[in-house]
């Protein structure tokens, strides 16, 4: 689904349908597709063998069977792991899927929200840095206009203004309300501020409307909290529970 075509506020599935599948696994994924959200959301890190797996915690102990940290296993490791059964028997062999498998599985039917998590940064910018091989990715896909590519480090995201064409960029924060915020959004250029929904008020939206900057709360699951953030003015809304929200939301 191309970003141009987005309807406002977006409703986005959180690590997919998780409040219903585990979390960031492929039934995931496909569940938050068919509830009909216009944007999905994953994590990504780097394995052993720098390849790209979605995952969100740095280590293996709660979403998998196995143990220690996720960048210490080769992707052939990681992918003999069990990534559903933790979250219900019925879901056991789920596996840790790599990025490209979830972009297949969009496809046209909906945008992805790549997050690229901190400790996957690595400040000596090798030729197959994680924000590189993702770039390259993308542009072989012909994707990088219409996926939105998020971190709270903001040197990734540095990294990835630099490159031509540029994605879709957003820059995630947590107990950030400061005006440095925006100027990194700035440095970006930006297409979105993602602020934690606690950090949100009328103001601090529409300050950064006026900088052209759209602004996705999360993650939001009481329908309540997120009536009032739509009510706010804010442009999307991460949830884990997509079918809780009005079906005229979620699809746009
Ligand atoms: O991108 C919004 C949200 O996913 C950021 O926090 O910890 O759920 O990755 P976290
Ligand atoms: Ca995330």
């Amino acid at each position: 689904m191309k970003i141009d075509g987005l309807r406002y506020p977006l409703i986005i599935a959180h690590r997919g349908y998780s409040a219903r599948y585990p979390e960031n696994t492929l039934i995931a994924f496909e569940k938050a597709l068919e509830s009909g959200v216009q944007m999905i959301e994953l994590d990504v890190t780097l394995t052993r063998d720098r390849k790209i797996v979605v995952i969100h915690d740095e280590t293996l102990y709660r979403t998998t069977s196995g143990r220690g940290k996720v960048a210490d296993y080769t992707l052939t490791e990681l992918k003999m792991l069990d990534a559903g059964g933790w979250f219900s028997d019925r879901f056991s062999g789920e596996a840790i899927p790599v990025l490209t498998e979830v972009l297949t599985l969009a496809g046209g039917r909906a945008t992805v929200n790549i997050e690229i998590k901190p400790e996957a940064y690595d400040p000596r910018h090798p030729k197959d840095a994680i924000e590189r091989q993702i770039w390259r990715m993308l542009h072989h896909r012909h994707l990088l206009t219409d996926v939105l590519v998020s971190s709270f480090e903001a040197e990734i995201l540095a990294e990835l203004a630099r490159m031509t064409p540029k994605p879709n960029l957003a820059f995630l924060t947590k107990g950030r309300t400061d005006t440095g915020v925006f100027d990194t959004c700035r440095k970006i250029d930006a297409f979105s501020w993602n602020a934690h929904y606690r950090d949100l008020n009328r103001t601090r939206v529409e300050n950064a409307h006026d900088l052209g900057l759209k602004v996705f709360a999360y993650t939001v699951n009481a329908p309540d909290d997120i009536l009032a953030l739509i009510d706010m003015g804010v442009d999307g809304i991460y949830t884990d529970d997509p079918t809780a929200v009005d079906m005229d939301l979620r699809c746009g």
